[in-house]
């Protein structure tokens, strides 16, 4: 990963904290710099047969494959397909965040991107590197943060209200830091993933750019993934934006130490939240189809077999963590 000089110094600072955390995620799932090189997948799944050889699909996404969703996509696609007929073939899982994963589309290194961020998949399709997109399904963005709560975030305060406080109460630490209690702090993904743009998009709509030179030293940039974003953020008693997906696939002792103050815990519905809000803290996954694919036939039955609804949605419908629904199917 490049590195400037501003980030180095914050890191190594963490990294006392964080210890093996840290040198687990530079060397395994730091966002790697991959324009060129061909990029070697995270995983390969072939559906339980052995005799599978050759990667007909690659599917590029950071969340849903660390969730394990694109692994419960992958081998149920290569079952669907070998019913009809088709002989055993596997499919790889290439880590990538939405900026990078429709990198990877562009560069002819993936076939299939699932991104959050509709005008990024728009200029995709716009540029001719991708040819269609379908709604997948529907993660939950969650403000979460430490349950010691230093900005006093309340159950009826909207999303705006929270961003809000949060600015406040980290610029009044910043200039009196509290002797009782943690500062005021918010983790930044920092990374240009769709949860770097959606809670930049929080701060700008209340009037606020933190990250703009001087940056605002509450802000704490952290350039890593979701999983590893999240164990640093309970670890240092921040706040931070981050997923449902992610937030069912960490461990509870990440998890404990936090408490989700936006974002729905019901996720029957796709179109508000629990207090009946607008989806300003929906997170829709769309399926990018490359240009040029591995296998076109194969390529193109994955899009159509993905929204129908005894397919890739009756895999959402039936994906779990820790006994609990994680992601809201695209259509029900
Ligand atoms: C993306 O394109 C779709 C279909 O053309 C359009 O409805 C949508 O508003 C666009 N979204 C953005 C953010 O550009
Ligand atoms: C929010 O809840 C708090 C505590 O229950 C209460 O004091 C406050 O008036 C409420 N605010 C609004 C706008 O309802
Ligand atoms: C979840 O939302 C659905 C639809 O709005 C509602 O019927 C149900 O009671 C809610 N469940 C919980 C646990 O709040």
């Amino acid at each position: 990963m490049k590195l400037n000089s501003d980030f180095r110094r914050p890191l190594l600072f963490l990294s006392v904290f964080l210890g093996g955390v840290i040198a687990q995620s530079s060397t395994a799932s730091s966002p790697a710099s991959t324009a060129s090189a061909t990029v070697a997948p995270q995983a390969i799944y072939n559906g339980g047969y052995q005799d599978a050889t050759e990667t007909l699909l690659r599917i590029a996404n950071g969340g849903a494959g660390q969730s394990g969703m694109v692994e419960a996509f992958a081998n149920a696609f290569i079952k669907y397909s070998v019913g009809k007929g088709s002989k055993p073939f596997s499919v790889s899982w290439i880590l990538g965040d939405t900026t990078q994963s429709l990198g990877f589309i562009a560069a002819k290194q993936a076939d299939i991107a699932l991104t959050y961020s509709a005008a990024a998949e728009n200029q995709s399709i716009a540029s001719g590197a991708s040819v269609k997109k379908e709604l997948a399904f529907v993660d939950h963005f969650y403000l979460v943060g430490p349950k010691s709560n230093p900005a006093q975030l309340m159950d009826n305060d909207s999303v705006s209200d929270v961003m809000n406080k949060i600015v406040m109460s980290g610029n009044a630490d910043v200039a009196k830091p509290p002797s009782d209690r943690p500062a005021t702090r918010f983790l930044s993904r920092y990374d240009k993933s769709a949860t770097n743009i959606k809670e930049s998009e929080l701060f700008i709509s209340i009037g606020q750019v933190p990250w703009a030179y001087t940056y605002s030293t509450w802000y704490h940039q952290y350039p890593r993934f979701p999983l590893q974003a999240l164990e640093a953020a309970s670890v240092l008693s921040e706040y931070t934006l981050t997923d449902r997906g992610t937030w069912l696939s960490s461990a509870a002792s990440v998890t404990d130490k936090l408490v989700i103050y936006q974002g729905a815990k019901n996720i029957t519905t796709t179109t508000t939240d629990d207090k009946g809000n607008s989806a300003v803290l929906l997170n829709p996954c769309t399926a990018v189809l490359a240009a040029t694919t591995t296998n076109k036939e194969i390529s193109d039955s994955f899009m159509d077999w993905l929204v129908s609804k005894d397919g890739g949605q009756q895999v959402v419908k039936d994906f779990q963590k820790n006994g609990q629904q994680l992601y809201t199917p695209a259509s029900s």
